[in-house]
C-alpha cells in the first residue's frame, strides 16, 4: 500500500509537475546565507554601482553570471524557501535583461510620440486608456503603429527585445503583476508617461508665464519669447492633460496633491487651444514698434500704450495696424493675455 503510494506520488509528480517540497532545515538556511548570500552582495555592489544605469558589456556578463550562480545556489539547496528565492532571482533577472535593453528610454520616446503627434497612426489607438484590456487592444492592434515608431525612436537592443517578445512585452505593460504594488517594471513603465508631461508642460508652462510677464525695456526680446512658445509646442494638450489626470490617481512617482493646480494649468493650456496666433504674432510686432500717437489719439503722450490695460485703445490700434485675420475672437485673445501679464505684475 504504501509502495503504491509512493509510486502514485512519483507518478503525480513527473506527470503534473507537481513539486512535493520538503522545507528548509536550520543547516539549508545556513548554507543559503553563506553561499548564496555572498553570490548576492558581490551583485549588490555592482548595482550600487550602476544604480538605475544601463551597466557597461563586460560589467553586464559579470553580472549575468552572478545571477546564474545565485539561481543554481538556490536549486542546490532544493528545499521550499530556497527554490522561492530562486524564482523571485529568475523574475529579477528577466525584469533586469528588460530594463538593460533601453526599454524606458524606448517607451519614454513612444509616448513623447504621442503626445507630439509626431507619427499619424498615433491617435488611432487609446496607448493609454485605464482600462486594462482596452489598453491591451491598442497595443495588440495598434503593433504596426508601435513598431512604425519604435523602429525609429528606440536602440537596436530595444527593438531586438520587442520584436522577438512583442506579446509578453504588452503582458508586462498591460497586467498588473503580483507582489507589492508599484514595484518593478511594469509600474516603471506606465508611470513613465508622466514624465513627459510634468517636464515639458510644467517647465513649459512655467516658463512661459515667467516671459509673457516682465515688462522691460526689451520688449521686443521678450514677446519673441511668448511667440515661439506657441510655434514650439506642438503636445496635444488633450492628450497631456488626459494623461496628467490619470497621473495623480494611478501614478507611483508623480508627486501627490498637485490636482488642483493641474487642472488651473490645464484649463490655461485649453485655452492656448484657441490661441489666434495671428493675433500673438501682430500684438508682437505692435509692442516692439514705436507707435504714432497722432494717429491713434487714445495713445497716452508720456506713457504710450498699456496694451493689457486698455482694451479699447489696443482694439483701436490693432485695427488699424493688423491683418483682419488678428482680430478674431479680440475679445478672448486680448483678456486672457491681459490676465496673465496682470496676474505677473501684481506679484512683482
Ligand atoms: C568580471 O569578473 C572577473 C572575474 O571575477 C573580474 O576579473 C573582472 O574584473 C570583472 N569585470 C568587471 C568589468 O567588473
Ligand atoms: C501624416 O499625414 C499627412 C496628411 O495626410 C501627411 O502629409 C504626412 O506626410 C504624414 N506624416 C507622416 C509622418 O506620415
Ligand atoms: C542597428 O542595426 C542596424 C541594422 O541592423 C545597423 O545598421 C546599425 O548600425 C545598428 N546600430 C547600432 C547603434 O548598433
Ligand atoms: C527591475 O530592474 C530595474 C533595473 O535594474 C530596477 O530599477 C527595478 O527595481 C527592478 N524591479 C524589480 C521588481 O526587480
Ligand atoms: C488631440 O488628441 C485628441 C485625442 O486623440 C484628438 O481628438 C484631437 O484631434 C487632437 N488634437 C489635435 C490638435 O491634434
Ligand atoms: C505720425 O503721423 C502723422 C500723420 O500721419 C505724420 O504727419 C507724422 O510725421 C507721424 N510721426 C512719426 C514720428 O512717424
Amino acid at each position: 500500500m504504501y509502495i503504491l503510494f509512493i509510486l502514485c506520488l512519483y507518478v503525480f509528480n513527473h506527470t503534473f509537475g507537481i513539486q512535493i517540497l520538503k522545507n528548509c532545515t536550520p543547516s539549508d538556511r545556513q548554507i543559503a546565507q553563506d553561499k548564496c548570500g555572498a553570490i548576492e552582495e558581490l551583485l549588490d555592489s555592482y548595482f550600487e554601482k550602476y544604480d538605475g544605469q544601463i551597466p557597461p558589456e563586460d560589467v553586464k556578463e559579470n553580472m549575468t553570471d552572478l545571477y546564474k550562480n545565485i539561481m543554481e545556489c538556490y536549486e542546490m539547496i532544493g528545499c521550499q524557501e530556497a527554490l522561492e528565492s530562486k524564482m523571485n532571482f529568475e523574475v529579477e533577472f528577466e525584469n533586469w535583461s528588460i530594463f538593460n535593453t533601453g526599454i524606458k528610454d524606448c517607451m519614454a520616446e513612444f509616448y513623447g510620440a504621442i503626445y507630439e503627434e509626431r507619427y499619424n497612426c498615433t491617435n488611432e489607438f487609446e496607448w493609454f486608456s485605464t482600462d486594462p484590456s482596452t489598453k491591451r487592444d491598442a497595443y495588440l492592434n495598434g503593433k504596426s503603429c508601435f513598431f512604425e515608431v519604435t523602429s525609429i525612436e528606440c536602440s537596436n537592443s530595444s527593438q531586438n527585445y520587442l520584436t522577438t517578445n512583442y506579446n509578453k512585452f504588452v503582458d508586462l505593460l498591460t497586467q498588473k503583476p503580483d507582489g507589492p504594488a508599484c514595484e518593478g517594471l511594469h509600474y516603471e513603465l506606465n508611470d513613465l508617461k508622466c514624465n513627459q508631461p510634468i517636464s515639458t508642460l510644467f517647465t513649459q508652462t512655467f516658463s512661459f508665464f515667467g516671459k509673457v510677464m516682465p515688462m522691460g525695456e526689451d520688449k521686443k526680446s521678450e514677446y519673441k519669447e511668448v511667440y515661439d512658445f506657441f510655434e514650439q509646442d506642438k503636445t496635444n494638450k488633450t492628450i497631456t492633460c488626459m494623461v496628467l489626470n490619470d497621473c495623480f490617481k494611478t501614478s507611483c512617482t508623480f508627486p501627490k496633491g498637485m490636482e488642483q493646480m493641474i487642472g488651473t494649468v490645464c484649463k490655461e493650456l485649453k485655452k492656448m487651444d484657441n490661441v489666434n496666433e495671428h493675433f500673438f504674432e501682430c500684438m508682437k510686432s505692435i509692442l516692439s514698434q514705436k507707435l504714432n500717437g497722432t494717429v491713434y489719439s487714445c495713445i497716452q503722450k508720456e506713457s504710450g500704450l498699456d496694451f493689457f490695460k486698455d482694451k479699447d485703445c489696443a482694439k483701436e490700434v490693432m485695427t488699424g495696424e493688423c491683418p483682419e485675420e488678428a482680430l478674431v475672437d479680440f475679445d478672448n485673445q486680448w483678456k486672457w493675455t491681459s490676465e496673465i501679464v496682470n496676474k505677473k505684475e501684481n506679484k512683482n
